[in-house]
């Protein structure tokens, strides 16, 4: 960090609620990546932008400094468009399994990279991860030769990839701070930007099972994260989204692939489909209705396989998962009552499925692929006592108790 720039000062003029220069910001970002800014200095720094916020101007230079602070896909010559998505999470929220496939049979590329769950929600490394052998950790150059043969690369962030939001987030995890819209769309969209791309839908969702807990919040993070795309000209469309039910009927690692494959074969939920074609059909410009032709024909599935095997799994085992990753019980939940379901909490679902060790509450903790639930039964269904509502797969019957409390806790029947 050059003289000129002294950390504590920077602190106390965001602290003073007064807005940085894109140079402080640079150099700032500098001197942490460098590791001349102190983890501490940086985690006061994210405190000050917590309760004082960020311009527009700061998000983007801020946003442009995480970009610049390690390597990019860099492509070159004639090649197709380059899109990717993102979604601010979930509970159930598999989309990224499966538009990935898709969108790389319709003649884009798709460099995805991914994060790994982290609280309630789940993260798609995690999911990947539940197929034996699947590798995550691709350098920029492995997936920059895996785009040119199979269109897609499905990848975890390197060292190399946004190194100071990997840093920054690591601070913000543990200091409180992850609840910052100029945080979290600088921290998403460096990594998004830096996969050079030419489009990118993103998935603002809100609800008790999201991270925005109001429509209004929603659309300002949407409005932050669009505003800096734009600016880096990146064509960048919206959609937000409820997430007061699970997605899908399946909450867990190795359970939401199977309930993917499902998808890509014709079958599975429709609300998970519905979110698929919407998002695929704003970043390939190809109509639902020939997005669901294509998942039709088993060209999406094929396209899975070959990502599997690339990627150093076996995509045989894809369809034995449910042995592969067998819990120790697995107990079908069974309603007390008839009914129509008028709500089942995503975030009481998704805390349960985290204390079953589906998820992990801290970056560090491992995470368990076997266990979550399926079969969990749709808002707007006619049920009779006695009808299945979900499935819970535990570890212990102790495990497996405390999920039926709180999935019955979690569901509303009137
Ligand atoms: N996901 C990210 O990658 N960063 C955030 O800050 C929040 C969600």
């Amino acid at each position: 960090m050059s003289e000129h720039f002294h950390v504590p000062s920077l602190i106390v003029k965001k602290r003073e609620g007064l807005e940085l220069a894109k140079e402080e910001i640079r150099s700032l970002i500098e001197g942490f990546t460098r590791g001349d800014v102190a983890d501490a200095q940086m985690s006061a720094f994210a405190m000050a932008v917590y309760f004082r916020g960020m311009t527009a101007a700061e998000t983007a230079a801020l946003t442009y400094a995480m970009l610049e602070s390690g390597e990019r896909f860099a492509f070159q010559g004639e090649h197709p468009p380059v899109v990717d998505k993102h979604s601010t999470g979930g509970i159930g929220d598999k989309v990224s399994l499966i538009l990935a496939p898709l969108v790389a049979c319709c003649d884009c590329w798709i460099p995805m990279v991914s994060g790994r769950g982290l609280g309630i929600t789940g993260g798609t490394l995690d999911k990947l991860e539940s197929i034996p052998g699947f590798r995550v950790n691709l350098s920029i150059d492995e997936a920059m030769r895996q785009l040119e043969r199979i269109q897609v690369a499905m990848m975890g962030q390197t060292e190399q990839f946004c190194p100071a939001d990997k840093k920054l987030y690591a601070l913000r995890d543990v200091t409180g701070t992850v609840p910052s819209i100029p945080l979290i769309t600088a921290s998403i969209m460096s990594k998004k930007l830096a996969e050079s791309l030419d489009r990118l839908v993103l998935d603002v969702k809100y609800g008790s099972g999201a991270f925005m807990k109001t429509r209004e919040q929603a659309i300002v993070l949407a409005d932050a994260m669009v505003a800096v795309g734009r600016e880096m000209g990146v064509e960048v469309s919206t959609e937000l989204n409820a997430m007061n039910e699970p997605l899908g009927h399946a909450v867990g690692n190795a359970l939401e692939v199977i309930e993917s494959l499902e998808i890509m074969q014709g079958r599975g939920p429709k609300d998970l489909l519905a979110l698929v074609l919407s998002q695929a059909e704003k970043i390939t410009k190809i109509p639902q209705d020939q997005l669901l032709t294509k998942i039709q024909s088993g060209a999406v599935i094929e396209k899975f396989k070959s990502i599997v095997s690339q990627q150093g799994g076996d995509s045989k085992q894809l369809f034995a998962l449910s042995d592969i990753h067998r819990a120790a019980v697995i107990r079908e939940l069974r309603s007390e009552a008839g009914g129509t379901v008028t709500a089942f909490d995503a975030g009481i679902v998704g805390q349960s499925a985290l204390e079953l060790g589906a998820g992990r509450a801290r970056s560090s903790d491992p995470v368990d692929f076997a266990v979550g639930f399926d079969r969990l039964i749709k808002t707007g269904v006619c049920l009779e006592r006695g009808d299945v509502i979900a499935r819970i797969h535990a570890q212990s019957e102790s495990a497996a108790n405390r999920a039926e409390q709180q999935l019955r806790q979690a569901l509303m029947i009137s």
